[in-house]
């Protein structure tokens, strides 16, 4: 493999993994804290302040206090430069989510001690399979009530398929919960002490002892010896290719563990991976930028209509002023305000690098799935679009304001706040969601900010395909035989609508030929 060249090596951007709740966001802060993003006062701000101090852009968000919106916040620790891309916790919001994972090299998964393996972690770790993104875990919430280490990592590798090796061990649950003890050097780190942690010479260690209640102690060395024995080690490789998750004990809210997680991210994180395009495989240490807008987000300022397209650098230098070439138009585009995110702030970005994510300000030029390079005429894969489980139509209360209402529409399809299809027989503009909660942002933000009120309508569909086929003229028999059912996307691809997954496979049997697809590919 070719050496990757320094500014790259150090580069590491991931996200956080999780269900609600299990304290993804606690966790974020406290790595925030340790870059010097962020300064604090003492322990994690309540939940309402918090989500008015890290993004207030959205009304609905501050009223749910539900994080909608994606970011990224970038901060230095151990020579190392993080890109932590956030995502939203609410699931119905998983498809900026996915996007966000199209854009990372590793991610951190963090685990409720006391509830385990939770509905979304596993999606959302499924999802991260899929591209064989490394794992490292985090079982938070030790300082409470939680279940057996053993127990937990048994659900991880049972459920998730995925094999463990425990890198640290608690010392003592819930109220007696004292610290851990580090199984690959003899260790401990004391939960009352900030100082880096203390030797000891081994488990039998009497300073361990010390931290325990005098019954728990010899239960306890029978524990981690039995983690040493049974127990797999660590194995480079074996997380690198995502088979393997280290984890680590710790509790986020008393800023316990962080520092042996970030430590390792440092330390066992891969660098910039290698991306796909649809002609070759680009390399990070290539020295032609190359990158993919994987998010947009719009109106982050009211007073200036601006979006901000996120971009991830896959190779080479992404400098300010810089010409890059928009693949999907073919035309050129500077690059004057490239932008870097901290947790509050946002700064001119005079260079990046591969693994960097910089946000473009922008007038609607870039859109979800672009891809920019220095010239060559690549796209990237992978930045997924999933069928809409919900369809409906648009009720308009002034029809006078139709034309800026499709503009509009069309504005929030480009931004993937929602799907946007218009059917082929002329009738209004149908929008897809994943989930409702989208339909409410969308509501809004066209109120908001482009003074629409709308409602919303059922339609008789509730199933909507991609449709492709080798075969062109069957493809055009088939949208000629149901036009009342064919609508176009974005891009001007044609979906199948049907009003229930019975009459989708009715007309899948009778026209072999033709492939529904449910997830596309931004190209
Ligand atoms: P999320 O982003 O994954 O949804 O979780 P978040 O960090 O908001 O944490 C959810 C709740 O769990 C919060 O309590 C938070 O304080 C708590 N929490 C996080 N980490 C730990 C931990 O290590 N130990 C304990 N005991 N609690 C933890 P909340 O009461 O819902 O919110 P707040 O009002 O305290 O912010």
């Amino acid at each position: 493999m070719t050496k990757l060249p320094a500014p790259v090596a150090r580069r590491r951007t991931f996200a956080i993994i999780s269900h609600p709740d299990a304290g993804k966001t606690t966790l974020t802060e406290k790595l925030l804290l340790f870059g010097g993003a962020i300064q604090l006062a003492g322990e994690v701000k309540s939940k309402k302040n918090r989500m008015q101090t890290r993004s207030d852009w959205m009304g609905i968000e501050r009223e749910r206090g539900i994080s909608v919106v994606t970011s990224v916040m970038t901060f230095e620790y151990a020579d190392c430069v993080f890109n932590l891309l956030d995502t939203p916790g609410h699931e119905d919001f998983s498809e900026d989510t996915y996007r966000t994972l199209s854009a990372v090299d590793s991610a951190v998964m963090v685990i409720d001690a006391a509830k385990g393996i939770e509905a979304r972690t596993r999606k959302l770790f499924e999802v991260c399979r899929l591209r064989d993104i490394p794992i490292v875990t985090f079982v938070n919430k030790l300082d409470r009530e939680s279940r057996d280490p053993f127990d937990l990592l048994d659900e991880i590798e049972k459920t998730l398929a995925l094999d463990t090796a425990p890198m640290t061990w608690p010392i003592g649950r819930g109220r007696s919960f004292a610290g851990t003890y580090d199984l690959r050097r003899p260790q401990v780190r004391r939960l009352d002490s900030d100082a880096a942690p203390i030797p000891v010479s081994g488990p039998q260690d009497e300073a361990i002892a010390a931290l325990l209640p005098a019954e728990e102690v010899s239960a306890w060395r029978d524990e981690v010896a039995l983690a040493q024995e049974a127990c797999r080690p660590f194995d480079l490789a074996s997380f690198r290719e995502g088979h393997l998750t280290p984890v680590f004990f710790g509790s986020a809210l008393r800023n316990f563990g962080v520092r042996d997680l970030i430590d390792a991210m440092a330390e066992l994180a891969p660098p910039p991976r290698a991306q796909a395009a649809d002609a070759r495989t680009v390399e990070a240490h290539e020295e032609r930028m190359t990158g993919f807008v994987f998010k947009i987000q719009a109106n982050m300022d009211p007073n200036h209509r601006d979006r901000i397209a996120f971009i991830r650098v896959c190779s080479g230098r992404l400098t300010r002023g810089m010409k890059a070439k928009l693949v999907r138009t073919g035309k050129p585009m500077s690059l004057n305000t490239p932008q870097f995110f901290f947790a509050r702030d946002r700064a001119l970005a005079d260079e990046a690098f591969a693994g960097d994510v910089v946000g473009l300000p922008n007038h609607g030029t870039l859109r979800i799935g672009d891809t920019l390079t220095e010239g060559e005429d690549i796209v990237f894969r992978g930045v997924p679009s999933f069928a809409p489980e919900i369809l409906r139509r648009i009720k308009l209360q002034d029809a006078m304001k139709a034309k800026k209402l499709r503009e509009s529409l069309q504005q929030m399809a480009e931004e993937g706040v929602v799907q946007l299809f218009l059917p082929h027989d002329g009738s209004g503009a149908i929008v897809g969601v994943v989930g409702a909660l989208q339909l409410d942002v969308l509501a809004e933000r066209l109120q908001a900010e482009y003074g629409l009120p709308v409602a919303y309508e059922p339609t008789r569909f509730s199933v909507c395909r991609w449709i492709a086929s080798d075969d062109r003229l069957e493809r055009d028999r088939f949208v000629d035989a149901n036009l009342s059912a064919i609508a176009a996307d974005l891009d001007g691809d044609p979906v199948f609508l049907a009003s229930t997954a019975f009459s989708l496979k009715y007309e899948q049997d009778r026209w072999p030929a033709i492939r529904f697809t449910d997830v596309k590919d931004y190209q």
